[in-house]
This record gives C-alpha cells, structure tokens and sequence, in this order.
C-alpha cells in the first residue's frame, strides 16, 4: 500500500468523522433540546432512547460510529494493514532493551477478550500494536484536529501548582501509560522527578521507550505491570494518575486498581484519574451507553453505573473532587454543541 494512498483515505474517514461530530450529532439532539427543560431534565435513558431510538438520523448516526471506525482500522487502507505491511522497519525504531516486568506478570483475561476500540488484536498482541494507536489515537477527538496533544498536556498541567511546574520533586506512577502520551508531559512538568510508567501492552511500552529515548527523556522507567498489582512498594509513590484507563477496565478491576494506589500512596499523596463519567444530560448518558456499544467499548457502560465518590471515600480517600475536564480552550463542556467524550477529572488524596 503506498503512504500517500493509506494518508489520503485516512484523511477521507476523519472528514467523514468531521461531519458525523459536528453536524449529525447536533442534529438528532435538537428533537431532544426542543423539549422544555424541566421534562428534560426528568428524562432518563429509557426516555431518550424511546424519543430518537427508532429515528433514522439517529439510526444512521449509530451506524457511521460503528463502521468509520471499523474503516479507519481494518479497511482497505486501515491502519492495520497498513503498520502491519511495514512491521519491520518499524518495529526497528524500538531500543532494543524490553520493559521490566512485574514477577508472574500475566494479562489478564479481560483484556484479551475484547478487540477494544475495533484495533484488531487490541493494542498489545502484535509488535506494531502501540505504532497502530498512536496512530489512530491522534483522530480519537476530532475536534481537537491532529493537535491531540492540547489533552494530555492540560491534563498533566492540572497536576502541579503554577508555582511548582518545573521544581516539583517526587515519585510519579502513570497508570495504563499506553506509549506515553500522557507520561511525556506529565515528565516536562516535573523534570526532577522519577517517573514509573505501566502498561499491560508490551508494543506501547517498547514503542513509549523509543519515543523517550529519541527526546533523551531520561526520568521515565517503563514497566509491564498490571494497574492492579503494580509491584510498587506500599506508601512509596507521591503521585498516581491515568488517562483513560478506568473505562478499560472492569468495575471489579477498578476497585482493585483504587486500592492498590491507595496502597502504594505515601500519606498525603495525590491520585487524578482521567477520563469518562460526569454528564450534562440524560441524552449524552444515552449516546455514550451506546458507543459502548458500538465502539467495543464493553466496560464503559458499567463505569457510568459506578458510585465514584462513595467507592472511593470507602477505601479511604479524602478532598475527593469529580468535575468536567475541558480538553481544548475553545470547548465547553457544558455548552459544546458537537459530539465531545465526556472528560472527567477524579482527584483525591490519601489521608495524612
Ligand atoms: C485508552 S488507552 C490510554 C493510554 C494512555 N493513558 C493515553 O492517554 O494515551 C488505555 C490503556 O490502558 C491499558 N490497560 C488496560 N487495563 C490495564 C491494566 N489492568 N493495567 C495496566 N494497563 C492497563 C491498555 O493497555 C491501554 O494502553
């Protein structure tokens, strides 16, 4: 396949993904916002899906979210076949050195069960597997345009006080790092600290080593570790965060993952989560129950039936903050009229 063929089609999805955020959503959601507020807001997914499920709008809207997807990975000029062609030279762009391992690592059968995201055989089965999501990662919220970045790093910005950006010292763990995306700017922000990025898929590890070594980031230790059992020693750790993990996970897996950082936090440590929870109306509940659905998504439905504030200050947390996360300065979270995800950020301390 010739890179100009594979970008031109790619290009080709992304417009039509354009058109599905900005003009297909808003579209279906008038019917919804046309009723009077107060009904709205007694509205439950039930309700919603009786209003517009049957609508052919919304039937197509369903449809283009499921198969563009499906056309952006496994097409004819998908990313899959496309990495998979060059698999060599990429995976050449790798260290050499593998990612520590935590003793008896395994993955867990969750995670091998679901193509999550439609990326055939997930991130983690095939050596060019972290290549394919970093690609396809870079059009995930096609509102923000290729500057997927303007996420990660007001994400990892949120996490130091203005004053502390640069000098802040302490130990860091990323959880379900991916190939770093988060971790990069989180190590910008604090240079001086010592960085424990973990992941399950060992290509976004090797393909994050890579990226790191190229920026000669040198205060980051990838490690293939479960988020669960992390191989960290208890209260050692001042800092955990994750950037789309939860939604990855089963609810039993999270509430595993809360307590091992609760476990591992020195007292008076941080945890900030990111990722998809808080939403403005019963009509956004409904879409995202569905791209569940339709994007393989299997454990984001459950996640949106979690009791976050309870489950964490069961185990112990304290300061617990849960607000909407604007990933780009141009976009509101409550007012945006296009199809955004719903960016959440869960924060919380471990008690002194
Ligand atoms: C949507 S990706 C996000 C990656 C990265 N944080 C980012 O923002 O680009 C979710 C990541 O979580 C990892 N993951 C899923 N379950 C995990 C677990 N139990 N332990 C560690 N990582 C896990 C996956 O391998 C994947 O790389």
């Amino acid at each position: 396949m010739l890179e100009r063929d594979f970008v031109n089609s790619q290009d080709f999805i992304l417009s039509l993904k354009m058109e599905w955020t900005q003009s297909l959503y808003p579209q279906i959601r008038e019917k919804f916002l046309a009723l009077d507020k107060v009904k709205r807001d007694k509205m439950n997914v039930d309700d919603v899906d009786e209003l517009i499920g049957d609508e052919t709008d919304y039937k197509f809207f369903a449809f283009c979210e499921r198969h563009l997807q499906k056309l952006k990975y496994s097409g004819a000029y998908g990313l899959h076949s496309f990495h998979k062609e060059r698999r060599n030279s990429l995976v050449d762009n790798f260290t050499g050195d593998d990612p520590e391992k935590t003793e008896d690592f395994q993955l867990p059968e969750y995670y091998q069960e679901v193509d999550v995201h439609q990326q055939p055989g997930g991130v983690w089965s095939d050596p060019v597997g972290g290549f394919i999501y970093e690609r396809g990662a870079r059009t995930t919220t096609p509102l923000l345009g290729s500057n997927h970045k303007d996420l990660h790093y007001r994400f990892a910005e949120t996490l130091f006080e203005p004053n502390d950006r640069k000098k802040w010292v302490g130990t860091i763990v990323d959880l379900g790092c991916g190939f770093g995306k988060s971790t990069r700017p989180i190590a910008e922000f604090a240079p001086n600290s010592k960085i424990i990025a973990i992941d399950l898929a060992e290509p976004c590890l090797k393909l994050g080593m890579a990226e790191a070594q190229k920026n000669q980031t040198i205060n980051i230790k990838f490690k293939q570790a479960d988020a669960r059992s992390t191989g960290c020693e208890d209260k050692t750790i001042d800092l955990a965060t994750s950037t789309m993990l939860l939604h990855e996970m089963p609810k039993s897996a999270i509430i595993e993952m809360l307590k091992e950082t609760f476990r591992i936090l020195k007292p008076g440590g941080k945890a900030v989560h990111l990722d998809f929870w808080l939403m403005r109306d019963s009509f956004d509940r409904f879409i995202f129950e569905g791209h569940s659905w339709r994007n393989n998504e299997p454990f984001m439905r459950p996640l949106f039936e979690m009791d976050i504030p309870k489950l964490l200050s069961d185990i112990g947390f304290v300061d617990i903050e849960i607000v909407p996360f604007q990933e780009a300065e141009q976009i509101d979270p409550a007012e945006c009229p296009f199809w955004r995800f719903p960016w959440t950020r869960i924060s919380m301390y471990k008690p002194n």
